[in-house]
């Protein structure tokens, strides 16, 4: 059934790995519950890419983050799962925007179903992650509904060019920020938050979610353009292909050596060509500029992991929430090295 790549367990502890897998199962059992309809074309297509698989890293980062505090119960497996259930609904969105037509491993909702049904049924997972949400009370409902804009608004932009006048860089750091830092931070904040963290806990889960965001977009970013075909699960070479323009793009934009004429020409031009797809994906896999981005990918993780040395200060050893940040760390590392 898993058909594109898992995340390792970020931690040796067998106490925590059995509350961690725990806690997963539970998740999946509500996300299960939660996209089964009683029309069976309607379930059929909610649960496609929920069925497919998937890394599960946004409710595995909300598990931590209950570690914290008081541990696992059921209102953190329901902020877990809607959580999920918010990150399913985009990636229907997202494929439609990206034409893409692989997703975890299996064709895509619109590749199967059509722009309309994909976007549709988008549509009606986000709304069952209200629905969801809506049990934990006003606090947490008014939280999804800031992230779901900004995540919107990060999407938006994202297929736009900088404005004039902004620096291309910092307008890109920006947009991952929105469309993929928000929902992590909000993973992380609600772990806190649901598990009686106290307000200052639960704010730096929040900023320590949206730092660990940023890197995982990073991370993806580089993976479209080195994974080889299949690893990911997704057609590598699709934000090339849509005219996303990346860290390494960028990179090689801003560059002045006569060497790199040839790819920035490329990089201009409409890469839904075959042959000049590929080849502008060979020149930028062997290119410096991905060393450079893959430096400045590790440079936010590494700013994420200093967001936790205030969480770490005064905890037992092998306390559950010692153990936590421990993983919280290893997570970091995860994300930027994963192959997935
Ligand atoms: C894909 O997210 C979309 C991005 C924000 C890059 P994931 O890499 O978490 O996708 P799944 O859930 O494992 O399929
Ligand atoms: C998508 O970014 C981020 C969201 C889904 C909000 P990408 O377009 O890079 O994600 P993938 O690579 O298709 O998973
Ligand atoms: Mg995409
Ligand atoms: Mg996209
Ligand atoms: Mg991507």
């Amino acid at each position: 059934m898993q058909a594109g790549p898992t995340l390792a367990l970020p931690t040796t502890s067998p106490e925590l790995t059995e509350r961690l897998l725990g806690g997963l199962a539970a998740v999946d059992a509500l996300l299960r519950s939660v996209v089964d309809h009683e029309d069976p074309f309607i379930a059929q297509a909610s649960m496609h890419l929920s069925q497919a698989g998937g890394k599960r890293f946004r409710p595995m980062l909300t598990l931590l983050a209950a570690e914290l505090g008081s541990g696992v119960n059921g209102d953190v497996v329901t902020a877990a799962t809607g959580v999920e259930l918010t990150h399913l609904a985009s990636l229907y969105h997202d494929d439609v925007m990206d034409e893409a037509d692989l997703r975890r491993g299996v064709v895509s909702a619109n590749g199967r179903y059509g722009n309309s049904d994909a976007i549709l049924v988008g549509d009606l997972l986000f709304g069952k992650a209200s629905e969801l949400v809506a049990g934990l009370g006003p606090e947490a409902v008014k939280i999804q509904a800031q992230t779901f804009v900004r995540l919107c608004s990060g999407q938006i932009r994202d297929a736009r060019p900088a404005p004039d006048g902004a620096d291309p860089i910092d307008y890109y750091l920006g947009v991952l920020a929105d469309k993929t830092g928000v929902l992590i931070a909000t993973a992380a904040r609600y772990g806190a938050m649901f598990s009686g963290c106290p307000p200052e806990t639960v704010d730096i889960m929040g900023l320590f979610g949206e730092r660990l965001g940023v890197a995982f977009q990073l991370a993806d970013d580089l993976l479209d353009i080195s994974s080889a075909s299949g690893e990911s699960g997704k057609e590598p070479g699709t934000d090339l292909r849509e005219g996303v323009a990346t860290l390494p793009v960028l990179l090689v934009r801003q560059s002045n050596d006569p060497g790199d004429d040839r790819l920035k020409e490329l990089l201009n031009a409409d890469l839904r060509d075959d042959a000049l797809h590929a080849e502008a994906l060979g020149l930028l896999r062997g290119h410096r500029a991905m060393d450079e981005a893959r430096e400045r990918t590790n440079t936010v993780a590494l700013q994420a992991r200093e967001l936790l040395a205030p969480l770490s200060g005064s905890l037992p050893a092998h306390s559950p929430a010692h153990d936590s940040v421990t993983a919280l760390s290893a997570l970091v590392a995860g994300v930027v090295n994963r192959a997935g």
